[in-house]
């Protein structure tokens, strides 16, 4: 069956699915998006991704090209169309096509692309049981980490080195804070036992899967602060891991090459990992933790 993708109305082939050349999302970086889960074939979180989308685009003054109702039809279309029962849908929205000038008169149409993606997330959490790697790298960003702005090229070039050097994620850092990862936040559980993360702001990008987290360690009453962490703290951390909407929980057990804690996913982090995925279940019926 071939892969369907979406753009301004119209469900088309995958390869055959283009947007204009004048697109100010293709020339400037001029767009926002979302990246939202699929399990047994429901959307995870799609709330939480809609109110962070609308935030994104009243920050950038771009108008939303249709109703709530009407763009969750346009994914669960998608999902059908593609049949996806497990993987990811990306939803992009840009200013939209007008010829090449920095300042706009007017307000174009906005273009709206939908792509889904097939991911066995089941090799994710093969993955967590054993912990990955980070390295940490400078943040090169604006100052709006806020917005889910398409303009990614300091995230794109430091996770390319983190797969150069086999790591699965780049930490950033500025003034010796680590703010998050290239795609995810970032956690430790200090030397204290407290488990900290950086707290929201311009700084970072409030994730959809961050938020649920917050909530989770206060119902399990674990000692939690929303406080930054510098390079050496993470190091000496007890516990470290990240989070994303593709990633849920992925224990850190390395960063720059030094083993945290035992080298092992540790306890907090497994006790959020099963907390998660109970929620996860409850929205989709898809539990990979158990
Ligand atoms: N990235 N920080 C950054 C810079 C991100 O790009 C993301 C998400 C997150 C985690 O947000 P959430 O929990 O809502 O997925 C944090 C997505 C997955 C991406 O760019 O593919």
């Amino acid at each position: 069956m071939p892969r369907v993708s979406y753009v301004n109305g119209y469900y088309q082939r995958h390869e055959d699915a283009l947007v204009h050349v004048e697109d100010r999302g293709y020339q400037f970086a001029d767009g926002v998006y979302e990246v939202c889960a699929v399990l047994g074939g429901v959307l995870h979180d799609l709330d939480g991704h809609w109110d962070r989308l609308l935030r994104s685009l009243n920050n950038l003054d771009i108008d939303l090209p249709m109703s709530k109702a009407a763009f969750t039809v346009v994914l669960k279309q998608m999902i059908a169309k593609n049949r996806l029962k497990e993987g990811i849908v990306y939803y992009q929205i840009t200013r939209g096509v007008a010829s090449r000038d920095h300042a706009l008169g007017f307000r174009p149409r906005p273009s709206l692309v939908v792509t889904a993606k097939r991911v066995g997330f089941k090799d994710k959490v093969m993955l967590a049981r054993h912990g990955v790697g980070v390295i940490m790298a400078p943040d090169m960003r604006w100052a709006r980490c806020d917005i889910k702005s398409v303009a990614l090229l300091p995230n794109i070039l430091v996770k390319e080195v983190a797969r150069r050097r086999q790591a699965f994620e780049a930490w950033m850092v500025r003034g010796g804070v680590v703010t998050e990862g290239s795609l995810s936040n970032s956690w430790i559980v200090d030397e204290h036992g407290v488990l900290r993360t950086h707290p929201l702001g311009s700084q970072i990008l409030g994730g959809i899967t961050r938020q649920t987290l917050c909530r989770l360690a206060q119902d399990l009453g674990l000692s939690f602060e929303e406080r930054a962490f510098t390079v050496e703290e993470a190091k000496s951390a007890r516990e470290a891991f990240l989070s994303s909407s593709s990633s849920f929980v992925m224990p850190v057990t390395e960063i720059d090459g030094v083993q945290i804690g035992s080298g092992l996913p540790g306890e907090i982090t497994a006790q959020l990992s099963a907390a998660y995925w109970d929620y996860v279940e409850g929205q989709t019926g898809v539990n990979h933790w158990r």
